[in-house]
């Protein structure tokens, strides 16, 4: 073989492997409304950025017959590119080759190039479209996964690590995403679940389709397991390279600064009218949430789970900061088990890659009742308080409205080193709500009172009375809990202002091995 006929063979090789399972599977992947795996890192990265690794890898299995079927780079596309000029890892799963089943040898793949973005400080994003682990490897196949498993550990809190989700992924197909940082399904074309609705039919006779059991509306609503639903694929991919845009390449760098052409002194007049005058009444918090940072941009994440907290990124004056808000619209903005585990998630993301948090408070409190009490509402709400408490990047708190009980304390309060905490004038700051007070403190002598309107009175004025004392922030401010009152139309400014201020924080937290978070 000349020359010359050595660079044909490789264009050959190369086009066979660009092929992946052949040109009838890619047209079955077509029909589903699913992208291959080329063709999304393709929509994903910079344009001609993608370097590739391993397209010649095959799989060494010799059992029932597959040795005799072998395809080019074994069904995952591994590799590197650029975000908006900013390097990532990044693997995509071949659903044309043995479905995007998991080998030995498509791990090792995997493996690489997460051992690559370690060493140079990279995100790693993984697109999945996989039946998990390759049936006819066996073991090989599962120490695969572990191999993976063991580097999503490592990798967290070092780089980002983002999974998307693009068709069905099952077993360890969804134990490696769900160790990374976020998560993002498509609607009607992905699915995750530790085993599919035939198994599950065989070992409980539960009869589900893949949507009840483990589509994008589940997993977005239900469970959490997803951060972000896109409508499709394309949609996917603009999410991800937006969510990149907010962090860092690592944790020892700072996410980029964007320029801000919008007034750090911005007034905004509506939010002196945003509370109502009614406590009970609610509001949106998303509204204020749109008038205080840069351009009015949030990125929500998780947004139609746990609704009544609401997280997600924006800037203020061009720096990346995580927002956590009470949200009064939806069960008045109580703290339950899935606002917590959500919330505190989230704290520990910011917190491990440098990214100021903001808080805004408007919280009743904890939800009571047998439901959380079982479920675990202890522990739960404890991994807020210990997410906040241990948190050492800048944390401005601003209460809003209510901050009652246990709650007041979870929120990013002074006690767990909140560095600036405001209040709005309309902040109340209590044990718990006037009526829950008036009950336990007064019920003796509520009771003693036979007429029924002398004592309907009585109560009138005993809440009334507890409101003037407690439904205000100065009592706070008094002990230094609340470094200022302000005006609610300034607190773009003054936000802006104190993040400028803790840019340089540096807090330290006493060593070792590792904290004992209340999972
Ligand atoms: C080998 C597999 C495979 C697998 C699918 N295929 N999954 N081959 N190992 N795990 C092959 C099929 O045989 C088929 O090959 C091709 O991929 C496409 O699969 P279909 O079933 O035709 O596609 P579809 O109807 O879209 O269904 C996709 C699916 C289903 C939902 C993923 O294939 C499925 O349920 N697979 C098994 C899922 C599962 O239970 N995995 C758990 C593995 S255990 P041909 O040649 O016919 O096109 C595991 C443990 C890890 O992962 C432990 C970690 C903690």
């Amino acid at each position: 073989m000349n020359n010359q006929d050595k660079i044909q063979k490789l264009i050959d090789l190369r086009v066979e492997a660009k092929l992946g399972g052949g040109e009838k599977r890619i047209e079955a992947q077509h029909e589903k409304g699913k992208l291959t795996a080329r063709e999304r890192i393709s929509m994903l990265l910079d344009e001609g950025s993608f370097e590739e690794y391993d397209m010649f890898v095959t799989h060494r299995c010799d059992n029932f017959g597959i040795e005799k079927t072998k395809f080019l780079g074994d069904g995952v596309v591994t590799g590197q590119g650029t975000i908006d000029g900013r390097i990532v890892y990044i693997y995509a799963q071949d659903f044309t080759v043995f479905g995007g089943s998991l080998s030995e040898t498509y791990a090792l793949k995997i493996c690489k190039v997460m051992d690559m973005a370690l060493k140079v400080g990279a995100p790693v994003i993984g697109i999945n479209d996989s039946g998990g682990a390759r049936i006819q490897e066996g073991v090989t196949a599962l120490a695969g996964y572990a191999e993976i498993f063991q580097r999503n550990i490592m990798a967290s809190g070092v780089v980002p690590q983002i999974s998307a989700i693009f068709g069905p992924c099952a077993g360890g197909a969804v134990y490696s995403p769900a160790l990374t940082d976020f998560i993002l399904m498509t609607k009607d074309t992905s699915y995750m679940f530790v085993t599919g609705p035939k198994v599950v039919k065989t070992v409980t006779g539960e009869v589900v389709t893949d949507e009840q059991l483990g589509g994008a509306s589940v997993h977005g609503s239900k469970s959490g397991v997803t951060h972000f639903v896109a409508e499709n694929e394309e949609e996917g991919m603009l999410l991800i390279r937006k969510l990149l845009s907010y962090l860092p390449q690592n944790n020892l760098e700072d996410a980029p600064l964007v320029p801000c052409k919008d007034p750090i002194n911005r007034l905004e007049d509506v939010l002196n009218t945003v509370i109502p005058e009614n406590p009970n009444k609610p509001y949106d918090v998303k509204d204020v949430i749109h008038a205080i940072v840069d351009n009015n941009e949030f990125l929500e994440i998780h947004r139609n789970y746990a609704q009544n907290i609401v997280v997600g990124f924006a800037r203020f004056d061009g720096v990346s900061t995580g927002i956590v808000a009470n949200q009064p619209n939806y069960l008045a903005g109580v703290l339950d088990i899935n606002a917590s585990r959500k919330a505190a998630r989230f704290v520990r993301f910011c917190d491990a890659f440098n990214i100021p948090i903001v808080t805004l408070v408007d919280v009743p409190g904890f939800l009571p009742g047998t439901t959380q009490e079982y479920g675990g509402i202890i522990t739960h709400g404890a991994k807020l308080l210990f997410a906040y408490g241990e948190a050492t990047v800048p944390k401005v708190t601003v209460i809003l409205r209510k901050a009652y009980g246990g709650a007041y304390c979870v929120m990013s309060s002074k006690h767990l080193r909140g560095d600036v905490n405001y209040s709005w004038p309309s902040g109340e700051i209590a044990v718990m709500g006037p009526k829950g007070a008036i009950e336990v403190l007064r019920h003796k002598k509520i009771e003693a009172i036979e007429d029924e309107a002398e004592r309907a009175a009585y109560v009138v004025q005993a809440e009334a009375d507890y409101k003037e004392k407690f439904a205000n922030p100065y009592n706070a401010a008094r002990y230094g809990y609340i470094d200022d009152v302000i005006e609610p139309r300034n607190t773009r400014f003054r936000i802006i202002r104190a993040l400028q201020s803790l840019a340089t924080k540096k807090v330290l937290n006493l060593p070792k091995k590792h904290s004992n978070l209340p999972l």
